[in-house]
């Protein structure tokens, strides 16, 4: 066999990346239905579109009743920001983290709000915290996956029915892609441009009951933005979850959210984007079990995710750095590198607008770029 022979076929579809994740297979910008541009978002075609994208959001998701579903600025980390200012310091706080975001919010939380009663559990990349610490009088603060080591949480088993605190959720990479129970989950953060391939810019946040509860009876002692603000005179403003937003959204990327929801119907719901992504990860697992040099970092099969799946490879890090590049240079797969604080490696996303023959196409050019790059 020549070593040096290039696969014959490559992905139709080189983009890989985590987010902004591509597009759906079909997409087409021109079928995007813009009647809303130009036009104000309180207009009643504007204010409709936004409605719509919370009210179709919670139907699909299958969210139970009295859950709240807004869209907000600044993306996943607007919402999450959004929660924890808005939220916490009512009673001590548990941290989850074992990555580089779930880092973040302990950073946040510590550093920024300067919380006292605060518990972290850490893990390293690759590995979960011991979920079973988590004290549920406290509120809990944890990442559904965490997106740059590949690690998810296998289910919310661990997590108390009876629970007095609240459980602050950032799912940007899970939800679409992953089962999540939601009556365990009083807070719940996501993006349009990870599993849907949307646009970056709107964050989701849904609430609980409970969550709304929190935010109607206290009142935390620092200023919040009018950004941040989900109450007037102690009430909920309920408008945000109808789609009067708190300020100015872009409407392109809530019609282009509405196409890509469109497009989960089509594949039957989200049960069909989660089987998508799990047939995606399942073409990885094939690979890495006949592979000896490549390893998933997910230490553990259950926690390893099916939408960010991190890859350790046998080689020293700037191999892995020239196999990424030698791949884009191909053509053949784009934005492939770990996150930038993870350990070197690869990350491939398997969520539902990347397609199995995708990935399939992309491991022959895996194995060439990396006898390539050892054999030098
Ligand atoms: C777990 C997690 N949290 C937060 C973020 C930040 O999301 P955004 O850029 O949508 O604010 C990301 C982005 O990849 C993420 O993966």
């Amino acid at each position: 066999m020549n070593i040096n022979a290039k696969p014959l076929q490559k992905p139709a579809n080189p983009n890989f990346s985590s987010g902004p994740c591509s597009k759906r297979p079909g997409y087409d910008v021109s079928h995007l239905d813009i009647s809303t541009l130009g036009r104000s978002h309180r207009s009643t075609i504007g204010k409709k579109a936004l409605a719509k994208a919370c009210q179709q959001s919670k139907e699909m998701l299958g969210l139970p009743e009295g859950y709240r579903v807004g869209v907000v600025p600044a993306s996943d980390t607007g919402a999450m920001e959004m929660a924890l200012w808005s939220l916490l310091g009512e009673r001590g706080v548990d941290v989850l983290a074992w990555e580089s975001f779930g880092k973040g919010w302990i950073t946040d939380i510590l550093g920024q709000l300067k919380l006292n009663n605060v518990r972290t559990f850490e893990a390293d990349y690759g590995q979960l915290p011991d979920l079973s610490q988590a004290n549920f009088n406290n509120d809990i603060v944890f990442t559904w996956n965490g997106t740059t080591s590949g690690v998810k949480v296998p289910d919310g088993d661990w997590i108390a029915d009876d629970r007095t605190g609240l459980t602050i959720c950032d799912a940007t990479s899970a939800v679409f892609a992953m089962e999540l129970p939601w009556e365990k989950l009083d807070v719940v953060t996501f993006s349009w441009q990870k599993v849907l391939g949307g646009e970056g810019a709107h964050g989701m946040l849904i609430l609980s009951p409970r969550a709304v509860e929190r935010l109607e009876s206290y009142v935390p002692p620092w200023p919040l933005p009018k950004i941040f603000r989900m109450t007037k005179n102690g009430k909920l403003i309920e408008g945000i979850f109808k789609g009067a937003t708190i300020n100015t959204p872009s409407m392109l990327c809530v019609a282009d959210y509405l196409d890509a929801l469109d497009w989960v119907e089509g594949l039957g719901g989200v049960s069909g984007s989660i089987k998508k992504s799990q047939d995606n990860l399942a073409v990885i697992e094939n690979f890495v079990s006949k592979t000896d040099w490549i390893d998933f970092l997910a230490e553990s099969a259950d926690t390893r995710s099916n939408t960010s799946i991190c890859l350790k490879l046998k080689a020293a890090p700037e191999q892995v750095k020239a196999i990424v590049s030698l791949l884009a240079d191909e053509g053949v797969a784009f934005d492939i590198g770990a996150y930038r604080d993870a350990p070197a490696g690869l990350r491939i996303w398997g969520g539902a607008t990347v397609e199995s023959s995708d990935i399939e196409a992309l491991l022959p050019w895996l194995e060439w770029a990396y006898t390539q790059v050892t054999s030098e």
